[in-house]
């Protein structure tokens, strides 16, 4: 949709955090059928972080994209915690970590798998034309409780993290220019677990679907901001596998010195992938006043999001 919001939101706050456990490849090859260059060469993934909780990793993230905004949690009004991997079936998580942090507003878990930080971003601004001054919205994941340690076709490529941003009213600049949220739920199978279970996923198809998926959401959201690839300093992806950066990019016409990429030291942290890639690239300078940036994801659903924002108050 094209974004039409009365009043603006702008991201001033941001923040990241990973558990301290490093499980290297070499780790995994230890007790996989796998390599050390099949990871690399297949992924682009060299080591990931494991342990946590989701709403522990989420607290910590959360009240450092509370400290660079220079705010306190009781300015918060809602919080939005995207997730895939909640710690509980009921409640949800964003209650654990309402009540840690101590934010005093609305607080709701949001899950559209890895795409869910970009639908948690479009709610956030939705909230904001609505009226809500200060949004806390963290993408957090504990991958690891869902990763079956014994299947080499997704241990090798899921981690924990999480990444967070805080939204404010401007009154008037809106950093959002342009989105696309979609889904194709017939095809929920490919990317699947039981309440309790592990993931199960056919590699192949979600790789050939998700390259797909990344340059159609991502044409639209420009189209829609009425923006063209060029005029972007920087694409932050999902980060699921670089080969699939690598071909959307190369689809898009972007070279891969204008993307954002985590997942070497990471691995495919879900929902936290895209907010950990943004802090990354803020906090390596790599972000300026004015920037234009486009978040894309996809994931299980299958789901699908993109957004154009303007970055800082450079408008
Ligand atoms: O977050 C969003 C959701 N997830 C994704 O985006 C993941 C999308 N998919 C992928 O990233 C890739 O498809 C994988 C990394 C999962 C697999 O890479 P691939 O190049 O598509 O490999 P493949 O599935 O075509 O498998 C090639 C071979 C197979 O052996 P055969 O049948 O050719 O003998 C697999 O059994 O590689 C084998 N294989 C492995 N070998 C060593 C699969 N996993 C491993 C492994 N180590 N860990």
């Amino acid at each position: 949709m094209q974004a039409t919001t009365r009043t603006g939101g702008l991201i001033t706050g941001w923040g990241a955090a990973l558990p301290d456990k490093v499980v290297t490849n070499e780790d995994l090859v230890a007790t996989l059928d796998t390599t050390e260059d099949w990871i690399v060469e297949r992924t682009g993934i060299r080591e990931r972080r494991v342990g946590g909780t989701t709403a522990g990793l989420a607290v910590e993230a959360g009240q450092r994209a509370l400290d660079t905004a220079g705010l306190s949690p009781t300015d918060i009004e809602l919080l939005i915690l995207c997730t895939t991997t909640p710690d509980m079936a009921i409640p949800s998580t964003a209650s654990l970590v309402q009540d840690e942090l101590g934010t005093p507003g609305g607080a709701v878990d949001l899950n559209a798998a890895c795409s869910g930080f970009v639908y948690g971003l479009v709610a956030a601004h939705g909230h904001v034309a609505l009226g809500y001054e200060r949004i806390l919205l963290i993408g957090a994941e504990t991958m690891s409780r869902v990763t079956d340690w014994d299947d080499r076709n997704t241990a090798v490529l899921f981690g924990d993290g999480a990444g967070a941003v805080v939204l404010e009213a401007t009154g008037g600049v809106d950093g959002l220019l342009g989105f696309d949220l979609g889904s194709d739920g017939s095809a929920r199978h490919l990317l699947e677990a039981d309440i309790g279970g592990f993931m199960r996923m056919e590699g192949r198809e979600v790789f050939r679907r998700a390259v797909r998926a990344v340059v159609d959401t991502a044409n639209r959201a420009m189209q829609r901001a009425g923006v063209t690839i060029a005029d972007l300093a920087l694409v932050v992806p999902h980060q699921a596998n670089i080969r699939i950066i690598e071909s959307a990019a190369r689809r898009l016409g972007i070279s891969m010195d204008r993307t954002v990429n985590v997942l070497e030291t990471t691995g495919n942290t879900s929902a936290a992938s895209i907010p950990m890639g943004l802090v990354h690239a803020v906090e390596s300078g790599r972000l300026h006043g004015g920037d234009l940036v486009l978040l894309v994801g996809f994931g299980a659903g299958m789901s699908w999001a993109a957004a154009v924002i303007r970055w800082g108050t450079g408008a």
